[in-house]
């Protein structure tokens, strides 16, 4: 007999229906055994009566977390019965048949609460069954449908979903990198990408002109709550097109999305109201303010556009890709930032005056996305370097996109919204660990897989490496 999924029981009445899951509770009252059974879609009620002595034994042994396999009869409870916190509510199950498919030992902490109250230490050693919870089951549900939204709008509109590779060389975007030593050439290292910037250039510069990917990005920096060392975006970038088209895009594509996937929700203002980054620090204080009317209400989206970011702030010791030479600068967002058009002249008089042509995207007090329009020109490319001081060997680290870009680039530029931030905002959780399937601890540790781990001496001398204690 075909599966039931435990949801679809509510309109079954007077039916057979086949569920297959979870135990959630067992409630013994003497002569009556209930019991809830769970699956992805929902938990539904089974009452086992004394008149069936083979299922009453075989119910009476059942523990939570067993895995069962219930054939039954839909039936209405009695009115007095009917639980209006859950979907199944008005109905029961009679049940005519119950396989055990496997036992469970009693699980380390309780599943059927939010969570909250346990420890994270807990929670992400036994992950998989922490994730059992209705709560975060909802929210991984959410992420996929939210992404595949995205997919789909983007390919609507001749977007090509292009995967770029993970293992690379570096793309500084102010982070630690996160190395993996190369067998065949001792010495060598690649980098895992901190975004895929530079193979996004590099498509345009192919002639893509339009590509997103819902990319993996790392980032060895201490972990927030709205940062893991390894997350997700959806980068996208497109060919022949202005800041403004960009910002109409993704305003549309997420107006969209929020209209489809979250219904209830309602957007503080539209058109997403835009503030220079000079208002917003002057009239906030911050450059990514919440413009919610009403904090309180969780159901209010406050999306805005800051732009017109100094292209330069001043290098400090801490910036990763600062230069070795006698360079005072380094960019705000990123390298490939195109300068305003009307501050080109600034570039050699007063730099840290020079506007970008760059853009974030905020809600709720959290910036979600960043990006720029880009550089296509290889001599205003090199003039950046110059100023954030890279030596002729920093350069030669980017030379094939200086090249490329004498092989007739087009103008281009993009963004990448962070899809774990949106997701964490949108499902109203205070941490992006609650809506990813294995987040990193708040130390930056796996504690399921147990990773970061040693490996063996023998992988060590295949790479050629030694550790110093
Ligand atoms: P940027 O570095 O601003 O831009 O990142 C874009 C968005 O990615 C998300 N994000 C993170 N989310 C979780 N954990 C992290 N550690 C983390 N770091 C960043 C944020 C952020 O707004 N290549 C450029 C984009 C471009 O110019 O097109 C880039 O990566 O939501």
């Amino acid at each position: 007999m075909k599966r039931t999924k435990i949801i679809d029981t509510q309109d079954l009445v007077g039916k057979e229906v086949n569920l297959y899951g979870w135990i959630n509770i067992r409630r013994d009252h003497g002569k009556l055994i209930f019991i809830d059974l769970r699956d992805r879609s929902g938990v539904v009620q089974a009452v086992f009566s004394p008149s069936d002595t083979e299922l009453r034994e075989t119910a009476d042994k059942l523990r939570p977390e067993w895995v069962v396999r219930l054939k039954g009869k839909v039936k209405v409870r009695p009115e007095k019965m009917f639980n209006p916190e859950i979907p199944t509510g008005k109905v029961e199950i009679e049940p005519l048949e119950l396989e055990v498919l496997n036992e469970a030992e009693t699980p380390p902490f309780a599943l059927d609460t939010d969570g909250y109250e346990i420890g994270e230490e807990s929670r992400m050693t036994y992950r998989y069954l922490d994730l059992r919870r209705p709560r975060l089951l909802k929210n991984i549900s959410k992420r996929h449908e939210m992404v595949l939204f995205m997919r789909n709008w983007l390919s609507g509109m001749e977007f090509w979903e292009i995967e770029t590779p993970i293992l690379t060389k570096s793309t500084p975007e102010g982070a630690r990198d996160y190395v993996v030593p190369s067998r065949l050439y001792p010495s060598k290292f690649f980098a895992l990408p901190q975004s895929p910037q530079q193979y996004k250039q590099l498509l345009m510069t192919a002639g893509v002109e339009r590509y997103f990917q819902i990319a993996r990005c790392f980032r060895d920096e201490d972990t927030r709550g709205d940062r893991q060392p390894e997350f997700t975006q959806l980068d996208l970038e497109m060919s022949f097109v202005t800041q403004e088209d960009i910002l109409n895009l993704i305003e549309e594509l997420f107006t969209s999305l929020v209209k489809n996937i979250c219904p209830s929700k309602k957007i503080t203002q539209s058109p997403w109201p835009r503030l220079s980054h000079r208002e917003a620090r002057k009239k906030y204080g911050t450059d990514k303010p919440d413009l919610r009317k009403n904090k309180k209400d969780s159901d209010e989206l406050a999306f805005a556009w800051i732009t017109d970011f100094p292209l330069f702030a001043k290098q400090t010791e801490d910036d990763f890709f600062h230069g070795s030479g006698s360079a005072k600068f380094a960019p705000s967002h990123h390298m490939f930032t195109a300068p305003h058009p009307d501050d080109i002249a600034l570039l050699d008089s007063d730099p840290l005056k020079v506007r970008g042509l760059q853009y974030d995207f905020i809600l709720n007090g959290y910036e979600v996305g960043g990006g720029s329009i880009r550089i296509h020109q290889p001599e205003i490319q090199e003039k950046i370097f110059n100023l954030i001081g890279f030596t002729k060997e920093q350069k030669k680290q980017f030379e094939h996109i200086l090249t490329a870009f004498t092989y007739g680039a087009p103008p281009h530029g993009g963004i990448a919204p962070g899809i774990d931030r949106f997701v964490m905002i949108l499902a109203g959780e205070p941490n992006i660990r609650e809506i990813m399937a294995f987040p990193k601890t708040g130390d930056g540790r796996d504690l399921m897989m147990e990773a970061p781990s040693e490996v063996s001496p023998a992988q060590l001398k295949e790479l050629h490496i030694k550790i110093v204690k």
